[in-house]
């Protein structure tokens, strides 16, 4: 949840963490710091609320002198997020300092241990607990120290350590959380992303779990846990800085909802080939799907919403029941999943810490695990047996836009070409699926540019509370616009299906309530526009999303978004659009922070 940076080099490094702290402030920004190593001694600079203070303080770091040093922006799980319980940490002796993402589950047990010993805590943190281990096992040999105190921690860790005694070094660790090395000329980083490192090198190592590395302005290195070097390959990052800044949009969301129509190109447009879906990197014959009686998609927030539209395609088209499960839950569930399961397991950032263990769990009892994935490299791509990358690009904004609809996308593909490798479709609904999904980024385009009015929408909908309803694939719709408004504009949003709201609901409907139903699933479109006739009978105010040329809708509802026509199969990645956009929209006239909402982070690597 946190994001932690570091360099070693010849120039002046705060301004270089602070630049690197500002590229990771999406992952937790409650509060940040670093630490430069400068004659023989560290210091440290932390401030609790954003990184923006942290520049003023240290007047863009040119307050800090120094070459090397490490930085951490915060999203606070122990201690509140108080100057204090920044990171950095430094041990008693003023020897080290670190900056930890992640958690460390046994603090308590090493805590008191440490204070038996002696040593003085600072902090409310489970961090702390680290940079005094690291003092207690120095007995000269750093790189021991580090050892000896990872085998200590039980949890998750990204670690970057600074020691006095080593002038040009930094240490890190990595355990269940991501770590990267970018190699410089003659200067090196760290980072929890890549976004902090491309503005400074493209040749990037990935660190996995239980690896040390120790980085200096000339030479990177890195051994396993037992100290036995190895030799890492290096990867080359396929985009440029330019995908990770704003480049002249107010928000890195409405960025993000712009570059929907590319993203999903991106997505798809490799994945065609002579006008069919080749899904190289899903290695599973006809005779192997055919083992396959269950399909379990498993994931977290928007992705677990993607996987619900997704269930719908894929039942619809492949007939081969799915179940979709919050991976929070799944994992604790003692899931009936064996060798005849395939599990989806969907995430953005690749590193959801429930989604990691619900894979896990799935795992153990047998199950084959495709993970659809944005983030190259992350530990969920690396877990499961296939991989399809959704190729989102960079995605910044905590709110998931294009995330979302690439991994709709990527599902869509899934569910065409196993249909059609199981002789679930035939010839011509293939080959009208495949034209549906090649629409697809076009169509996106088109549903952009239709919603140019909805800025004033969403000034007459973003009441105190929002009602989302829909059927089938609208309803899966619905829970990702009610999220995407909760989430940004801290708005009151219930989604509900919409044959479901006289079973209680409807109770809450009245003229203070407005409604906005999705209304894109052609074989159910009547009966939506019944439960809007109900709910405008008692007063609310109906916002419809709906396909271009429906003409019974404008009778009933107070105001339509359209959306281009497609099959409702697939018109999720479509309707899902105007309501990221009245999210956005509404959150902008409250004047909330849009990119950094409150008590969030982008990336969920606790539990
Ligand atoms: O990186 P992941 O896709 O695994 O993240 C899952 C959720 O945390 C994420 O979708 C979250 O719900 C978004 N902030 C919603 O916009």
């Amino acid at each position: 949840m946190c994001g932690i940076v570091g360099f070693t080099g010849s120039r002046s490094a705060a301004p270089v963490l602070l630049k690197g702290l500002g590229q990771l402030e999406y992952r937790g920004y409650d509060s940040a710091g670093i630490a430069v190593l400068d004659g023989g001694s560290i210091r440290v600079e932390k401030v609790s609320g954003r990184i923006a203070k942290l520049c003023e303080k240290t007047r863009d770091g040119a307050a800090v002198p120094g070459v090397i040093g490490i930085g951490h922006t915060r999203w606070a799980t122990h201690g509140a997020p108080t100057d204090v319980n920044a990171h950095p940490h430094l041990s008693n002796d003023g020897r080290f300092a670190i900056v930890h993402n992640g958690i460390i589950e046994n603090y308590l047990a090493l805590r008191d241990e440490l204070i038996a010993d002696g040593y003085v805590f600072e902090s409310e943190t489970d961090t702390e607990t680290v940079v005094h281990l690291l003092e207690h096992y120095y007995d000269g040999d750093i790189k021991a120290a580090v050892m000896k105190t990872a085998a200590r921690l039980e949890g998750s860790y990204a670690l970057g350590i600074l020691c006095t005694d080593a002038p040009d070094t930094l240490y890190v660790v990595r355990e269940a959380s991501p770590l990267i090395l970018g190699i410089g000329v003659g200067e090196n980083y760290f980072a929890s992303d890549v976004t902090a490192l491309v503005s400074h090198t493209k040749n990037v190592i990935y660190l996995e779990d239980g690896e040390i590395a120790r980085l200096t302005p000339a030479s990177i290195t890195v051994c396993d846990c037992t100290g036995r070097e190895i030799q890492k390959p290096i990867s080359r990052v396929t985009w440029n800085v330019e995908a990770a800044e704003k480049g002249g949009y107010e928000h890195f969301m409405l960025k993000e909802i712009m570059e929907q129509p590319a993203a999903v190109k991106a997505a798809l447009a490799p994945r065609f080939r002579d006008g069919r879906i080749r899904l190289d990197d899903l290695e599973l014959t006809a005779e192997e799907l055919r083992q396959v009686n269950k399909i379990i998609i498993t994931a977290c927030g928007s992705a677990y919403y993607a996987g619900c539209s997704g269930r719908y395609a894929i039942e619809k088209l492949c007939r081969i029941p799915v179940q979709v499960e919050l991976a929070s839950e799944l994992r604790y569930s003692d899931p009936m999943v064996d060798e005849h399961t395939l599990v989806l397991v969907i995430s953005q950032s690749g590193e959801t810490a429930d989604t990691i263990a619900a894979l896990k769990e799935c795992r153990s009892r047998g199950a084959k695990i495709l993970g659809i994935v944005n983030v190259v490299g992350s530990t969920i791509a690396k877990l499961a047996d296939y991989t399809l990358y959704t190729w989102a690009g960079p995605e910044i904004a905590v709110a998931t836009t294009k995330g979302y609809t690439t991994q709709l996308a990527v599902l869509y593909l899934f569910a065409v070409c196993v249909a059609e490798k199981l002789g679930r479709i035939g010839a011509e609904q293939y080959r009208n699926a495949v034209r549906a999904l090649q629409s697809l980024p076009k169509l996106l385009q088109q549903t952009i540019d239709m919603n140019y009015q909805l800025p004033s929408v969403a000034s007459r909908y973003a009441s105190r509370s929002l009602f989302f309803i829909g059927r089938n694939t609208d309803y899966a719709v619905a829970l990702e616009g009610a999220l995407k408004m909760k989430e940004i504009s801290y708005l009151h949003a219930e989604s509900y299906a919409a044959g479901e709201l006289k079973h209680g609901t409807i109770a809450l409907i009245d003229e203070n309530q407005p409604v906005i139903a999705v209304c894109c699933n052609e074989a159910l479109a009547e009966k939506t526009l019944s439960n809007i006739v109900e709910v405008k009978a008692r007063g609310a105010k109906v916002l419809a999303v709906a396909f271009r040329g429906n003409k019974g809708i404008v009778s009933q509802a107070d105001d339509v978004v359209f959306i281009p026509r497609i099959d409702s199969i697939f018109s999720a990645a479509l309707a899902v659009v105007p309501l990221q956009l009245l999210a956005y929209y509404a959150a902008k006239e409250k004047g909330c922070d849009i990119d950094k909402p409150k008590n969030l982070a982008k990336s969920v690597t606790v539990e």
